[in-house]
C-alpha cells in the first residue's frame, strides 16, 4: 500500500508544481475535505456515543433536551454537507486548472516539434492524446483529489473512535474484525490495479485508433465516394469500435469488482459484530461502534477506487508524455548567432541527408549567390522538395551544412531564420479567417493598404473584390472555397507582403488552369526580383526565369548550368524538356 503511494507520488510528482497558481483554492479545498472527513469519521459516531444513552434513557428526557440532542445530528450532517461541497468544488477547480495547463503545454510543445514528428504520428492519434487522454486524466485528477484528504481524515477519525471506545468499553473484537477485513481487502485491490493499468492503456490507444479513423475518413471524403470505399470504411470503423468495447468492458470489470467486494466484506463484518453484541448483551454505547465501523469502510472503498483511478490516469499520462517528452530532433541552438541583415547567399556544403535509412540527398554541393534564381528540375522523388525544406531547417542534415550568408542554419534561431524566408508551395493552406488576415499571416504588422498592394502584385486583388465580402470574406475550412489558382495567388500575395530575401517556390504553378498560370507567371516574375530564389517547377515556362538550372536525379546533383547548355549536354534534362513540349 505504502509502496503504491510512493509510486504514485513519483509518477505524478513532477506535475504538482502546476498547482502553484491555484494553491489557495487547493489548500482551502483540502481543508474543507478534512472538516468533512472529520465530521463523518469522528463526529457522527462520537455524537452517537454521547447522545444515545440520553435519548434512549428510561424515563425519557425532557422534551427540549431530547430535541436538543437530536438536533446535533442534522447540524453535524450540515457541516459535513457544506464542507463536502466546498471540498469538491475547490479541488475540482484546481484539478481542471492543472489539466488545462498540461494541455497548453502539450499544444505548445507541438508548435516546436520538427516536421518529422508529424510524419511519424497521425493527426487523429495526436488529437486523441491532446484531447481524449487529457480528459481521462482530468477525471482521474478530480476524483482522486476529492478523496485525497477527506477519506484519510474520515478513516483516522473513525479509527480514533474505534480505538477510544474499544479501550473504554473493553471490546477488542471490533478492532480485530476491522484489521482482519482490511487485510483481506487489500490484496484484491492491488491485483485489480495491476490488471487495470495495462487494459486502460489499451483502451486509450484504441480511442486513438478511433479518432484516427474518423479523421482520415473526413479528410478523404472525395476519395471514399470516388472509389466506392464506404463499405470498407464502415467495416474499419466498426472494427475499431468493437475493439474499444471489448477493452473498455475489461476496465469496467476490474473497476467495478472492487466496490461490491469491499461492501460485502463490510456487511459481513457488521453482521458478525451485531451477533456478537446481541449474544454478549452489549448496551447502546456499542451502537456508536457500529457507526464508526461503517465509516471505516467507506474510505477503504474509496482508497480502492482511487488506486484504480491512479492507474487509469497513469495510462493517460504516459500517452500525453509521449508528446510532452518527445525529443526535439531539430533543437534550437543554445547561444544563437545573429543573422542580422540577410543578403541572401545560400550554400549547401557537401550535404547528405536521409529521412530514414536511405540517403535522399548525396553530397549536394550548391552555392547560390544573393539575388540568383535557381531552378531545380528532375524526376519526382529526386530530392527537390527535400533541398527546399532544408533551407528553413525543417530537418537537420546528417552530413555537411546548409548556410545562409555563411552562417550554419543550425546555429541561428529558427524564428529569425524563417523570418528571412518565404515559401510558396503546391497546396496553400488557408486559415479559417478573412482573406485580409490570411494574406497578413507572415507580416502581422502590415497595414490594410500594404495588403491590397501585395494582392495587386499577385493578381489577386480583382478576384478578391468580386467576392461577396471582399477582403473580409472568411476562407479556409468553413469559409468560401477558392480555386487552386486563387489560393496560389493568395500565397504569392503573402510572399510579396513578407518580402523576404530568400524565396522558395515549390511547384507553385502546377495544377493551374492556363489563365491563372499566365497571371501567376507574371506575378512570379515580379516577385523574384532581387531575391535568392529556389524554384521547383514542373513547367519549363517558369524555368525560363532561372539564372541557373540544377538537374537532380536520385538525390545527386547531376548537372548544372543555363538552359541552352544543359539542353545540349544533359540527356535527362533534354528528355524532361522534350517530354513537356512535344505533348
Ligand atoms: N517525410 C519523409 N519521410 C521519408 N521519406 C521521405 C519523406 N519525404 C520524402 N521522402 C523521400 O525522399 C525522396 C525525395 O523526395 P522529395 O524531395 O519529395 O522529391 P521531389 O520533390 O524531387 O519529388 C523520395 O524518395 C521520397 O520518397
Ligand atoms: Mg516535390
Amino acid at each position: 500500500m505504502f509502496k503504491d503511494i510512493k509510486a504514485a507520488f513519483k509518477r505524478y510528482g513532477p506535475y504538482l508544481g502546476l498547482l502553484k497558481p491555484v494553491r489557495k483554492q487547493f489548500i482551502l479545498g483540502l481543508l474543507f475535505g478534512a472538516i468533512s472527513g472529520a465530521a463523518s469519521g469522528f463526529g457522527l459516531p462520537f455524537l452517537l456515543y454521547k447522545a444515545l444513552p440520553v435519548v434512549m434513557a428510561d424515563p425519557p428526557p425532557e422534551f427540549w433536551i431530547l430535541v436538543g440532542y437530536i438536533a446535533i445530528f442534522p447540524a453535524a450532517m450540515g457541516v459535513r454537507a457544506v464542507s463536502g461541497f466546498f471540498n469538491i468544488y475547490l479541488v475540482s477547480y484546481a484539478g481542471l486548472s492543472v489539466l488545462l495547463q498540461i494541455q497548453q503545454k502539450v499544444h505548445e510543445k507541438m508548435q516546436w516539434l520538427p516536421l518529422s514528428f508529424f510524419h511519424k504520428n497521425t493527426v487523429g492519434d495526436l488529437m486523441a492524446r491532446v484531447l481524449g487522454d487529457a480528459m481521462a486524466l482530468q477525471q482521474v485528477l478530480t476524483s482522486v483529489a476529492n478523496d485525497l484528504v477527506k477519506q484519510p481524515m474520515t478513516i483516522v477519525g473513525a479509527i480514533g473512535v474505534l480505538v477510544y471506545l474499544s479501550i473504554k468499553e473493553q471490546e477488542t473484537l471490533f478492532m480485530l474484525l476491522f484489521i482482519g477485513t482490511i487485510v483481506l481487502i487489500i490484496f484484491p485491490i492491488q491485483y485489480a490495479g495491476r490488471k487495470l493499468l495495462k487494459r486502460a492503456r489499451q483502451v486509450q490507444e484504441t480511442s486513438g485508433d478511433i479518432s484516427r479513423t474518423v479523421g482520415e475518413n473526413i479528410s478523404a471524403v472525395r476519395e471514399i465516394r470516388a472509389f466506392n470505399l464506404q463499405e470498407r470504411e464502415i467495416g474499419a470503423f466498426g472494427q475499431a469500435l468493437g475493439r474499444f468495447r471489448h477493452l473498455s468492458m475489461k476496465v469496467i470489470k476490474y473497476q467495478n469488482l472492487i466496490r461490491p467486494g469491499i461492501e460485502l466484506m463490510g456487511v459481513v463484518g457488521v453482521s458478525v459484530a451485531v451477533v456478537y453484541m446481541r449474544l454478549k448483551n452489549v448496551d447502546y454505547e456499542a451502537v456508536a461502534l457500529l457507526g464508526a465501523f461503517y465509516f471505516c469502510y467507506d474510505p477503504i472503498k474509496k482508497f480502492g477506487e482511487m488506486h484504480l483511478a491512479l492507474k487509469r490516469g497513469e495510462a493517460a499520462l504516459q500517452r500525453i508524455e509521449y508528446v510532452l517528452h518527445a525529443e526535439n530532433t531539430v533543437p534550437e541552438p543554445e547561444r544563437p548567432v545573429e543573422l542580422g541583415e540577410v543578403r541572401g547567399r545560400v550554400d549547401f556544403n557537401n550535404v547528405s541527408f536521409r529521412y530514414l535509412e536511405d540517403w535522399v540527398l548525396k553530397d549536394v554541393d550548391l552555392k547560390v549567390e544573393p539575388g540568383t534564381v535557381v531552378a531545380l528540375v528532375g524526376p519526382s522523388g529526386a530530392g527537390k522538395t527535400t533541398i527546399a525544406d532544408l533551407i528553413p531547417r525543417f530537418y537537420d542534415v546528417q552530413q555537411g551544412c546548409v548556410c545562409i550568408d555563411g552562417k550554419d542554419v543550425k546555429s541561428v534561431s529558427s524564428v529569425e531564420l524563417r523570418s528571412f524566408i518565404s515559401v510558396v508551395s503546391q497546396d496553400t493552406f488557408l486559415f479559417n479567417e478573412t482573406i485580409l488576415d490570411n494574406i497578413r499571416v507572415g507580416s502581422p504588422d502590415a497595414t490594410d493598404e500594404q495588403v491590397f498592394e501585395a494582392a495587386r502584385h499577385a493578381f489577386a486583388h480583382d478576384f478578391i473584390l468580386e467576392l461577396e465580402e471582399g477582403y473580409g470574406t472568411v476562407v479556409g475550412e468553413r469559409g468560401t472555397r477558392l480555386s487552386g489558382g486563387q489560393k496560389q495567388r493568395i500565397a504569392i500575395a503573402r510572399a510579396f507582403l513578407k518580402n523576404a530575401p530568400i524565396l522558395i517556390l515549390d511547384e507553385a504553378t502546377s495544377a493551374l488552369d492556363s489563365e491563372s498560370e499566365e497571371k501567376i507567371q507574371r506575378a512570379l516574375e515580379q516577385l523574384v526580383q532581387g531575391k535568392t530564389v529556389f524554384m521547383i517547377a514542373h513547367r519549363f515556362a517558369t524555368i525560363k526565369m532561372a539564372d541557373q538550372i540544377v538537374v537532380m536525379e536520385d538525390g545527386v546533383m547531376r548537372a548544372m548550368g543555363p538552359h541552352a547548355e544543359l539542353y545540349a549536354s544533359d540527356v535527362l534534362y533534354k528528355g524532361l524538356y522534350d517530354q513537356q513540349f512535344l505533348k
